[in-house]
């Protein structure tokens, strides 16, 4: 048989092979690049791993699901910086495991949310949006304001960020449950929301 485009793709196993290679060229010539950048693998000015608190508040995002309505990631295109601050870049995550970007928008972007309310507003909204904002349909959250953090947890976190290079010392680990102490998972949550995206700051 001629070798042609048709016998290609009548063969589904040679098909199969030949995207995978050209899939991969693509990928590699797109991905590996990334790895040894600069401007991906440095960690932005100042950038610390989370903080004891600030990293039980980020569990507590990630259980409660509130990437399902919130992206972390302002796209460099007008419309997101006039709204939202600066765009987001890669070294602003290199402590974030697993990541938080995600694409779906049914609130705001939340990636510079630090700093733009008060802890107290926080506090109304997290417990009912619609104490502060009449027409959110974003639900209650009320039953944080009462759980307590558990320092196990956050700690056995910790070590594990620790195992995969997170530049956490045996102090800060040590000193995690003073930090903990009688603290809420909205007390956490909060804290992480407070310093998201702090480090670039833009006029908005
Ligand atoms: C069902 C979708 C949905 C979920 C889930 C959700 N939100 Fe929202 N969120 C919204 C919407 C819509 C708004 C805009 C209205 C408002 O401010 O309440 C919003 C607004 C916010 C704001 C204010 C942002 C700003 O710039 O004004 C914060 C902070 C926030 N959400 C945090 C959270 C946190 C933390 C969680 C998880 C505990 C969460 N949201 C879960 C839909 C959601």
């Amino acid at each position: 048989m001629k070798f042609s485009h048709e016998w290609i793709e009548k063969n589904p196993w040679l098909l199969i092979a030949l995207v995978i290679v050209v899939v991969s060229i693509g990928g590699l010539a797109e991905i590996v690049p990334l790895f040894y950048q600069k401007s991906t693998t440095e960690p932005v000015a100042g950038l610390k791993p989370y903080s004891a608190l600030r990293l039980a508040g980020r569990d507590v995002y990630v259980r409660e699901g509130c990437y399902n309505c919130h992206s972390q990631m302002i796209r460099p295109f007008r419309a997101e910086t006039e709204r939202y601050g600066h765009y987001s870049v890669a070294g602003e995550f290199v402590f974030d495991r697993p990541f938080q970007w995600g694409s779906k928008r049914t609130g705001p972007d939340l990636a510079r949310v630090g700093g733009r309310y008060s802890d107290e507003w926080h506090r109304i909204h997290l417990n009912n949006p619609r104490d502060v904002v009449p027409e959110s349909n974003m639900p209650g959250y009320p039953w944080l304001e009462s759980a307590k953090v558990n320092p196990d947890a956050v700690i056995a976190s910790m070590r594990a960020l620790k195992r995969l290079g997170d530049p956490y010392t045996d102090a800060d680990i040590a000193e995690a449950p003073k930090e903990l102490a009688g603290k809420t998972e909205q007390d956490a949550l909060i804290a992480y929301l407070q310093e998201m995206g702090t480090l670039i700051k833009a006029k908005r």
